[in-house]
């Protein structure tokens, strides 16, 4: 297990100083805000998934909504056996509010290295801190992350990638931290063909990108009643194919048991994760499936998984080579 803390830029050993982690000769310090590490500027590019995830910190949550979606999800893209990750060294990179943070920690009783380029940080912490020990918190980017090479046995990304600057340089970074002989699994957007950026998300995010979250937060939930009326009734005249040019997010694949508020709020927050993130890339499994192959890994499983009764996950799951 990482005990300690590294210098994200340097690969220094860091120790925890009343509210900093700082490196021998003291050149490096880190601040712990709010009880949380700290390896990254505040201000930076996933700064509208901090305004969702504290906006939401809840509406996602297994044991919130007393269903196991994440759960599913979580164990049907990674097939890892729950007792045997329980004795693993295990990181999650773009934890978000932290739904499969809550996974792992409910379902295993193992301890989690946890990371978030954006403060929704806080939101993990606050759903999830009651396993205290358990979870290892930091705010940090994919790019520079606080922990040495060769570290972890299993590393897990869930639906994030698509949202960094680089597929190919994000995939190299979870690579490194995982072990020779580790496990990294991915979950991301696919392009499933030519039609696959038809789609109001890829038209109108250039511009709903630039709009403050807040006023993109207004846009949306006040116009979020019609649009899941019209959403329902193509999909009820067996025109789906439509409801893609309607600017909200895909309900088909929302759990069938959400009550109408619950439903609501679900479309509100998923609209504004598509309309609002800076990059949203995404790539063909065979493509992914190359880049894990040409950073020395061994691609077991390469394809699609049956997320929930109405959505498949695109995954890749690859064992460190060398
Ligand atoms: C769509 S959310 C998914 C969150 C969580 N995995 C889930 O599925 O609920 C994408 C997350 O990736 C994080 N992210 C984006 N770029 C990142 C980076 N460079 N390093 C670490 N996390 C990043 C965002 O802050 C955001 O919380």
């Amino acid at each position: 297990m990482s005990k300690f803390y590294v210098s994200p830029i340097t690969g220094k050993p860091l120790k925890k100083k009343g509210n900093w982690y700082i490196s021998d000769s003291g050149s490096e310090s880190f601040p712990i805000i709010n009880s949380i590490p700290r390896f990254c500027s505040k201000s930076n590019y996933s700064e509208s998934f901090g305004y969702q995830w504290n906006k939401f910190d809840i509406t996602q949550l297994d044991s919130i909504n007393k269903i196991n979606l994440s759960e599913k999800r979580f164990y049907q893209s990674t097939n890892w056996d729950p007792k045997l990750i329980s004795k693993e060294n295990v990181l999650e990179v773009g934890s978000g509010a932290g739904r499969f943070t809550e996974v792992f920690l409910k379902t295993t009783k193992g301890t989690l290295h946890s990371i978030d380029y954006s403060n929704a940080v806080e939101a993990n912490f606050k759903n999830n801190n009651k396993f205290n020990e358990r979870l290892k918190l930091s705010q940090a980017s994919i790019y520079e992350m606080p922990f040495l090479d060769n570290t972890f046995d299993k590393v897990f990304c869930l639906g994030v990638i698509q949202h960094t600057p680089s597929f190919e340089k994000s995939i190299e970074s979870l690579i490194k931290k995982a072990k020779i002989g580790g496990e990294i699994v991915i979950d991301f957007y696919p392009i499933k063909g030519w039609y696959t950026k038809i789609h109001s998300k890829y038209i109108l995010r250039p511009l709903t990108k630039k709009l403050t979250h807040k006023l993109l937060y207004k846009l949306i939930s006040s116009n979020i009643n019609w649009m899941i009326k019209l959403f329902d009734f193509l999909c009820l005249i067996n025109l789906k194919i439509l409801t893609r040019f309607i600017p909200i997010a895909d309900l088909s694949i929302f759990p069938e048991n959400l009550t109408s508020s619950q439903r609501k709020k679900w479309a509100i927050m998923d609209t504004f994760d598509m309309f609002s993130p800076e990059f949203d890339n995404p790539m063909r499994i065979d493509k992914v499936k190359k880049l894990f192959t040409k950073f020395c890994c061994e691609v077991t499983f390469a394809g699609y998984v049956k997320n929930n009764p109405n959505a498949f996950g695109a995954v890749i799951r690859a064992i460190k080579s060398y």
